[in-house]
């Protein structure tokens, strides 16, 4: 299986031709959300860096959304509070906001180190990021049927020591993913198989767009459903309500406030 390059990826355009409908797939899970909102704290008003449609921006703060898609931007529920601009050169004034907060889009970024010191400059208390943590092992999906997007994942998401020479001391927690997540990231169907074989759940994971080969693999899953082999592997599942699939929610405290 060949590997797509990434080398033409410019800030957002990736999101410009992939992200149509993106909202319809990636809508909040109010367990994630729960968990993020107490990962958020006291904090009144926040950065969502890396919108995408606004999930997951908390109602009852104030929120400045940052995104350089125009199509994740247009599917935001409400116009207004949005600016369009890249992690790497926030568009918002040093320690204007309590928190900034990144869910994930580190992978995305041209220049981790700079964004994170973007998120540092804007928050004056802590920086809230869920991402996924490429030391985690993976799981059936990547295993089994797609490890060229365990590859993948491996390479852009940063390590949580990376994290750490950036951002300090880090609170770091799993983030389970629930069995009926609502929110469609690549790990949220693992006891749902099926679910990959659609082409428009598919559209909402971006990592399906950087390999080769798809429809062989897909192809590979559909007679292991049909013929039962991938029931006998990981039928076990079903009795799971949430899985570790290697997300992580990390807070990073300004070092004033720790
Ligand atoms: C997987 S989506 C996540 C969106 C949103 N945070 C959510 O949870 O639904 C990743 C987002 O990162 C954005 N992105 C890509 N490069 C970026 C950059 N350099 N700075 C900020 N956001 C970026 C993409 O346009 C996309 O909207």
């Amino acid at each position: 299986m060949q590997l797509e390059t990434d080398s033409t990826h410019e800030p957002g355009v990736h999101y410009d031709q992939i992200g149509n409908r993106y909202a319809h797939r990636r809508q909040a899970d109010p367990r994630i959300e729960r968990q993020l909102l107490d990962a958020l704290g006291p904090a009144r008003s926040i950065a969502n860096v890396g919108a995408g449609s606004g999930s997951y921006e908390p109602s009852d703060v104030r929120a400045l959304a940052v995104e350089p898609s125009w199509r994740m931007i247009r599917q935001r529920p409400t116009p207004g509070g949005v600016t369009q601009g890249v992690a790497e050169a926030l568009p918002l004034e040093t320690n204007s906001v309590d928190a900034a907060l990144a869910i994930l889009t580190l992978h995305h970024w041209r220049d981790l180190g700079r964004g994170l010191a973007e998120c540092r400059r804007v928050a004056r208390d802590r920086v809230v990021l869920l991402t996924w943590d490429p030391e985690a092992p993976g799981f059936w999906l990547t295993d089994e049927y797609f490890p060229d997007i365990l590859k993948i994942d491996r390479r852009i998401f940063p390590r949580l020591e990376t994290l750490r020479r950036h951002l300090g001391p880090l609170e770091v927690q799993p983030m389970p993913v629930p069995a009926d997540c609502r929110d469609g990231f690549l790990g949220a169907y693992w006891q749902r198989p099926e679910a990959y074989l659609d082409p428009q759940v598919r559209a909402a994971i971006s990592t399906f767009t950087r390999i080769h080969g798809v429809t062989e693999r897909l192809a590979d899953l559909k007679r292991d459903l049909s013929c039962g082999r991938w029931r006998s592997r990981h039928g076990f599942l079903f009795a799971r309500e949430t899985l570790d699939v290697g997300y992580r929610l990390i807070t990073a405290r300004e070092a004033s406030q720790r």
